[in-house]
């Protein structure tokens, strides 16, 4: 079982969108896939139509991920059923999520010891963890319970910089002293809203950041920086509640997906 967090510094760029389009096209290929999201806004659960409120949940007997993780529901309360792929959903209370986790050296722990526990008791290949765009101990707990970090970055005229702000903060952590995160960087995905040229800029400063990425942190993998096209298709997957990896799989923007699955199950064998 390998745990991929998509992750960045930034709201909106992309993280629930990914995560969501990348699992299906895994599911596609057959492979077992689970998707927790632990966003207080529940962005994954409402992509793929648990789009249900904590009276909804709690008629239907499903646990979130924050009931999880507090000890206050089991994994198979929690776990739901969306045909190709499954969901732990997220939970409205993560607003307030330092109420839940007064301990932080020990509550970082908790998702990844969560993860080992998947790990013995089911048969997902994939777990993916989608984290809202707030920096705090739900976010710390997603990356250090991740094998695999995709950075998302939405490169714009207001800020070029935010996928080296991303592979910064993942080596901080990586060189912390306690070596907290143990995941390494597998691909940059790239959505972009500039004109072509800044877009090159911005892509050799990205390239000079990923090159001392690997050499301070000894990485001998390549790191492609995957292109996302902006594409109405991927907006609309969430009013039909599936990846459209799965809906619209020959579609430009699904087989840069695709290409991202094909890379991971090469990193298998
Ligand atoms: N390839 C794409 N084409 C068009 N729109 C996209 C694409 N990827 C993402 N978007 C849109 O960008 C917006 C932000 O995406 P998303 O919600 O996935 O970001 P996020 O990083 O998860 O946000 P948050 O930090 O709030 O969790 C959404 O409206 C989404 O539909
Ligand atoms: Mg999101």
């Amino acid at each position: 079982m390998k745990t991929i967090c998509i992750t960045t510094t930034k709201g909106g760029s992309a993280k629930t969108t990914n995560t969501v389009e990348l699992a299906g096209a895994l599911a596609t290929y057959n492979k077992k896939v689970l998707c927790i999201d632990v966003d207080q806004t529940l962005g994954l659960s409402q992509y793929l139509g648990l789009r249900m409120d904590p009276q909804q949940r709690k008629e239907y007997g499903i646990g979130t991920s924050l009931e999880l993780l507090t000890g206050n529901a089991s994994i198979s309360d929690c776990i739901v059923e969306m045909g190709a792929i499954d969901v732990i959903c997220g939970d409205e209370r993560y607003e307030k999520a330092p109420n839940f986790f007064l301990d932080e050296d020990e509550d970082k722990y908790l998702l990844k010891n969560l993860m080992k526990q998947i790990e013995n008791d089911y048969d997902y290949d994939y777990v993916f963890i989608d984290h809202g765009p707030q920096n705090d101990i739900i976010k710390k707990m997603a990356l250090i319970a991740a094998d695999e970090f995709y950075i998302t970055t939405m490169i714009s005229d207001i800020d070029r910089n935010e996928a080296k702000r991303a592979i910064d903060a993942i080596m901080k952590l990586q060189n912390s002293t306690d070596k907290l995160v143990h995941g390494d960087i597998k691909g940059i995905l790239l959505s972009a809203t500039i004109g072509k040229s800044l877009k090159e800029f911005a892509l050799e400063d990205l390239e000079e950041k990923i090159a001392e990425y690997k050499e301070k942190q000894n990485v001998n993998h390549d790191i492609p920086i995957y292109n996302i096209p902006q594409s109405m298709a991927v907006k609309e997957a969430q009013t039909y509640k599936m990846p459209n990896t799965m809906k619209h799989k020959s579609q430009t923007v699904s087989r840069v997906y695709y290409e991202i699955a094909d890379n991971i199950l090469k990193g298998e064998n």
